[in-house]
């Protein structure tokens, strides 16, 4: 483990023990972790059961936790210094925002017939929020994979994904696919992960890092469009799909389409629907190229796709933003970079770069500079080392 996430870990198990160390309700406490993600290339195809390829991030949730012996829930937020405490029961909205995906994960749990008793634990950690790196995810599959070790659910890691994301779905209202939360705890150390969102079958890919660097730019902008958006662009496929499905009834989302098909029924669909489809098929079968590139060792030929993605991001799915095509533009005549493009949702958070070792310095330099003159904002970057996924620390 690198020393930051160690620090991290240390912060929380120490938070842990100055808030709740002499509890005598509460048994000896556990540490787990759960990583943000990355996501090399396949933007919005989750949730058109197409492919995506990300990888686990070295920036992560932690919860220390430890299960009481009466019905009661203490959670302590430590990077907002803030506590919230129900009985286990009782699965209502708070007022705290931050408290839907700890309680998200728990209706899951009751759904599934399954029982637990209280607990109390200390969450933070050091996933950028709003940086389009997944900190809900990680906090989710966190704390359900906690639960299920202290209170022995006997859910696999593929439940824990699933319920994970449900509770995303259903308790906090956000349509997301499945992406962030398998990422998160599947991640395995420097290798990406394909994963086939129909089927759910996966492949790890050595990510090769002897001569590039994964380097994030976080725009530091969240526009207020983002979830709105996201939910209307589900919505679009699913109206492209039952238009495709007239003329091709094997269609049953826009992985069983072609760009050919979609070509050919322009008119029908419409603008903006034809340019959700056309880049849609076309990222799906992007994703396939590159990992052939990557098998291959070709990373040049990998970062080509990368910007292609982007482009389609931003003129045909159009979820990018002014901020983010600004720092893919500046990257556009820089040798060191051989691929760029929005990460995640869109809207804001980051850009993935691919960036040559020996001159990310210059890089990030040169790139904070430019973004502060356009936009007067102090721009963070991440040089990512990809991790293993959601785990135990002993
Ligand atoms: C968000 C969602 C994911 C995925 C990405 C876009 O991160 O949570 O499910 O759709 O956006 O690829």
């Amino acid at each position: 483990m690198i020393s930051t996430e160690s620090s991290t870990a240390d912060r929380i198990r120490n938070k842990y023990i100055e808030h709740f160390g002499g509890d005598s309700n509460a048994r000896d406490f556990r540490l787990f972790r759960s990583p943000g993600r990355i996501n090399l290339i396949g933007e919005h195809t989750d949730y058109n059961n197409g492919f995506v390829l990300p990888a686990s991030a070295d920036k992560a949730v932690y919860f220390a936790i430890s299960p009481r012996t009466d019905n009661q829930v203490l959670l302590y937020a430590v990077d907002l210094n803030e506590t919230y405490t129900f009985s286990v029961e009782d699965i209502s909205k708070p007022d705290q925002k931050w408290a839907y995906f700890q309680l998200g994960v728990i209706e899951q749990i009751y759904k599934n017939d399954l029982t637990i008793g209280g607990f109390q634990a200390a969450f933070g950690g050091d996933v950028p929020q709003g940086a389009g790196m997944s900190s809900s995810a990680a906090l989710e599959c966190c704390l359900l994979f906690a639960l299920n070790e202290i209170f022995s659910l006997g859910l696999d890691r593929f439940s824990v994904v699933k319920l994970a994301q449900k509770a995303e779905n259903e308790y906090v209202g956000v349509q997301c696919g499945i992406m962030d939360q398998f990422a998160s705890a599947f991640g395995k150390n420097e290798a990406v992960i394909r994963l086939d969102c129909r089927s759910l079958e996966y492949e790890y890919f050595p990510f090769p890092m002897d001569e590039y660097l994964i380097v994030l730019c976080n725009t530091m902008v969240e526009h207020s469009l983002a979830s709105s958006e996201y939910n209307t662009r589900r919505l679009e496929c699913e109206k492209g799909v039952s238009i495709l499905q007239k003329y091709y009834p094997e269609v049953k989302s826009l992985r069983d389409a072609t760009p050919a098909q979609v070509e050919e029924h322009k008119t029908e669909l419409g603008d903006v629907v034809y340019r959700r489809c056309k880049f849609m098929t076309e990222e799906i079968e992007r994703v396939q190229v590159a990992c052939d590139f990557l098998t291959a060792g070709d990373l040049i030929s990998f970062g080509k796709k990368m910007y292609e993605t982007h482009q389609g991001l931003q003129h045909e799915y159009e979820v990018s933003c002014e901020e983010l095509d600004f720092l893919v533009a500046q990257t556009l005549d820089d040798d060191s970079v051989i691929g760029a493009r929005m990460m995640g949702g869109g809207f804001g958070g980051c850009t993935i770069n691919l960036v040559k070792k020996d001159e990310v310095d210059r890089f990030e330099e040169k790139m904070k500079k430019a973004y502060q003159e356009q936009f007067q904002i102090d721009m963070p970057c991440y040089r990512v080392r990809i991790t293993d996924g959601t785990e135990e620390i002993i």
